[in-house]
């Protein structure tokens, strides 16, 4: 079997990259270890950035988004039982839309079932550094060998495309705390998200739809979601985000609980001959400030610029610089990530001197219109202009 570009992985980042291609007249199959219902239901990030949600549209799989998607034009940092909206919308003049992934993954995988391959094992990639890389791998029984111009590793972080970059640095930090997320069957209590510090933990209040709320504790790493029955959720989400004024937390059955350890890795380069890697197969961040999904998004806008200008002209100056250009917004986004987990979590190792410094932060970020925009221009998305990142 040939193609012009073997993606491994049908996450967010495979399946963007499947289809923008696709938009370019340009063939691609999708290599996914798991089934189609898996996908379609794992429950995982909820915010998608502006220009996220632009590129989805234009891509042409933005219907139901634009018509179920929740647009957003502020947040709110919640600290000493108060509230306080951070309004992108006056500060930057774009939202977000809360949408969940696996409602994005479900719209990609409509538009591209044709050249999505479930369920496959034991893949293997052949020749990356030769113009004719190869790709073997078993499906349903069956052993199967792809020959494509190019290769994608969209494969996550578990994946194994990762491990065919000869050398690769791996720039990491770990967090002694995880998030228990839960989705619950009840109304939004909060017409816009929630993020919370409290001295027993950050909580966090988003959602999905009119009627499903999404929410996160923080919780020490390596937690059991057994140690956390159903009313010991309840009980902690009310405390962390009480208010003087009266905050109501409307409850309702679980649908899901589970829990997130939080990361913080970039690896370096994301090229070996005709291999790319995008996505969390490339870096993963702490969710807090919600970059994993639309750092996945952003990595393959790039990609398939350059591959259709070695399509189109045979030039590789584009890919070349792949490693280059994705890591700037890579590294931007992990900076915001580290600084909105470090502010709204109780770190106990961080002691009091981290204690007071997150408080700090929270005051400026509330007080300051420079540090709020700061704020508003990274969460609602950094522009995709490559000459804003060369300034
Ligand atoms: P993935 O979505 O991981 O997709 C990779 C795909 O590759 C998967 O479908 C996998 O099955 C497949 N695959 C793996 N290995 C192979 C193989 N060998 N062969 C073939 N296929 C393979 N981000 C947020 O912003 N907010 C959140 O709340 C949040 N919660 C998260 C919760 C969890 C449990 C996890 C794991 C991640 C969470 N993230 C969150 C991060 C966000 O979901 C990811 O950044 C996003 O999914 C990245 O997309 P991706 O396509 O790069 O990788
Ligand atoms: C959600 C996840 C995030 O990581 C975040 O920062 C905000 C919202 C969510 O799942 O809705």
């Amino acid at each position: 079997m040939r193609t012009q570009v073997a993606i491994v992985g049908a996450g967010p980042a495979g399946l963007t990259l499947s289809q923008l291609l696709h938009r370019q007249g340009i063939e691609s199959v999708v290599l996914e270890a798991r089934d189609r219902d898996y996908l379609e239901h794992r429950v995982r990030a909820g915010v998608l950035e502006h220009g996220t949600v632009e590129t989805l549209c234009e891509a042409g799989v933005g219907d139901r988004l634009a018509g179920q998607g929740m647009r957003h034009g502020g947040t709110e940092l919640r600290f000493d039982r108060r509230r306080h909206r951070i309004d992108f919308e006056e500060l930057t003049g774009r939202g977000i839309t809360v949408y969940g992934q696996q409602e994005v993954v479900k719209d990609l995988i409509a538009a591209r079932l044709a050249d999505v391959r479930f369920e496959v094992a034991d893949v293997e990639l052949r020749d990356l550094d030769t113009d004719r890389p190869r790709i073997r791998y078993r499906q349903h029984g069956e052993q199967h060998e792809l020959t494509a111009d190019l290769v994608v590793g969209a494969d996550g972080f578990h994946g194994v495309c990762r491990g065919y970059l000869p050398s690769p640095t791996a720039t990491e930090r770990g967090y002694d705390y995880a998030w228990l997320g839960i989705l619950a069957e009840a109304p939004p209590s909060s017409a816009e998200l929630i993020y919370a510090r409290h001295d027993r933990g950050f909580a966090l209040h988003s959602m999905r739809s009119p009627t499903v709320t999404r929410m996160y504790l923080q919780v020490p790493a390596g937690t059991d979601p057994a140690d956390w029955p159903d009313d010991r959720v309840w009980a902690e989400l009310h405390t962390r985000l009480a208010t003087d004024d009266g905050f109501a937390l409307a409850e309702g059955p679980l649908l899901d609980k589970g829990v997130t350890e939080m990361r913080s890795v970039v690896i370096s380069p994301l090229q070996h001959g005709r291999l790319f890697l995008a996505g969390d197969a490339a870096h993963i961040v702490p969710p807090t400030g919600a970059k994993g999904l639309n750092l996945a998004v952003a990595d393959v806008r790039l990609l398939s610029y350059a591959i259709g200008e070695f399509y189109a002209t045979g030039g590789q100056d584009s890919l070349a610089r792949y490693t280059e250009d994705a890591l700037r917004r890579v590294w931007l986004a992990t900076h915001f990530s580290w600084w909105m987990t470090t502010m709204l979590h109780v770190d106990p190792a961080a002691g009091e001197f981290g204690h007071r410094l997150a408080r700090a932060q929270l005051d400026y970020a509330t007080s300051s219109t420079a540090m709020a925009t700061a704020l508003a221009e990274n969460y609602t998305g950094l522009p995709y202009d490559r000459d804003w990142f060369y300034r």
